[in-house]
């Protein structure tokens, strides 16, 4: 099966294309190299792809992709993904994720691709108090410019679906980590500030609380949509394995051997979603998904990449 993968330099799908080399897949990567995108993360498999660099808005550009490459199926990565960014400045969010997505199903449209899987995010659903859980037929209600642009891709695609067929899946993840993730994200944020004796910012009393699943996790059950999952369907992928920021931000100073004393409450995030979290039944009943890493073996693991990689992790603290 040939695929393109839109976002195949960034932090999860790169580790979708490593694992996709791994399973035979023959993959394009359609990237624009954003500041977030590196090629540096497909090192291993560079020469097993092939690699367009192109913004996905790019009518042209896309449809010359698809000429080329004949994808089967589409699996779409590509986007604006930092929360603090879209409060900033959400134009960069409604560009990338709303009508790149866009322009990639209207080439779909004359394309004929036998899926589209479409990365939506758990954030789509708006946050939980204390207790409950999202269903994939929660009613999305997004609070974040950057979760409101995602929620519109997962709405378009579902909209393109039923409007006019394309085999549109998807899925919805919930907070990934692992090695490799942009040093702007709470995990690399906190080793790097605490490797280096400073303060680690963590907002408000960091009682927020996600549901941490593996990069690696996340590429598998993506596979598992690719491979078996239904058109026009919604699956949500979930670790269960839901913790408090302060409680990942403490298990990370623990593994470093440093003091709590590092860490320095800020003021919150505009807006911050409390908790998240999935019902993955569908993905794990349906398709027999289940997650390998447990949180506490992930953690570990990944604290280790980036000490081993502190030269990647810094540099891109540099171009920031
Ligand atoms: N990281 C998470 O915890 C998480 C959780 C749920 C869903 N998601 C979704 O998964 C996807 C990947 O997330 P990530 O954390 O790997 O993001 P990332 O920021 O690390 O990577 C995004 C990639 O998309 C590329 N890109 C951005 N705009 C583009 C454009 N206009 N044209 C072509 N390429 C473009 C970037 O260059 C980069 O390589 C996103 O759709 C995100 O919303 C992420």
């Amino acid at each position: 099966m040939k695929i393109l993968v839109t976002g195949g330099a960034g932090f999860i799908g790169s580790e979708f294309v490593r694992q996709g080399v791994r399973k035979g897949y023959a993959i394009t990567v359609l990237d624009k190299l954003s500041y977030a995108g590196d090629k540096e993360r497909l090192r291993e498999v560079d020469r097993d792809i092939m690699f367009s660099e192109a913004d996905i808005g790019d009518r042209r550009s896309v449809e010359e992709i698809f000429r080329q490459t004949r994808p089967d199926a589409v699996v779409h990565w590509a986007a604006e993904s930092h929360v603090d960014r879209s409060i900033q400045d959400a134009s960069p969010f409604i560009e990338a994720n709303v009508r790149g997505t866009q322009v990639l199903l209207d080439v779909c449209r004359i394309s004929q691709v036998e899926k589209f899987i479409n990365v939506s995010t758990d954030e789509v659903y708006g946050d939980l108090g204390e207790e409950g859980q999202f269903l994939e037929s929660t009613p999305l209600n997004p609070s974040s410019p950057y979760s409101v642009s995602k929620a519109s891709a997962d709405m378009l695609g579902r909209a393109y679906h039923r409007t006019y067929g394309i085999p549109v899946i998807t899925v919805r993840p919930s907070n990934n980590y692992g090695p490799w993730q942009y040093p702007e994200k709470l995990i690399p944020v906190v080793v790097m500030k605490a490797v280096n004796n400073e303060r680690v910012p963590v907002y408000a009393r960091g009682e927020n609380v996600r549901e941490w699943l593996h990069v690696s996790d996340c590429a598998s059950a993506v596979f598992g949509v690719l491979e078996k999952g239904q058109a026009g369907e919604v699956y949500n992928i979930g670790s269960g394995q839901e913790k408090k920021n302060i409680e990942v931000v403490k298990t990370i100073l623990r593994i470093l051997g440093k003091q709590e004393g590092l860490i320095e409450f800020v003021e919150d995030r505009p807006g911050h979603d409390f908790r998240y979290s999935l019902n993955s039944n569908r993905i794990r009943t349906e398709l027999g998904w289940a997650t390998r890493v447990p949180f506490e073996q992930g953690i570990e693991h990944t604290v280790g990449w980036y000490l081993e990689n502190m030269e990647w992790t810094r540099s891109k603290l540099k171009s920031r």
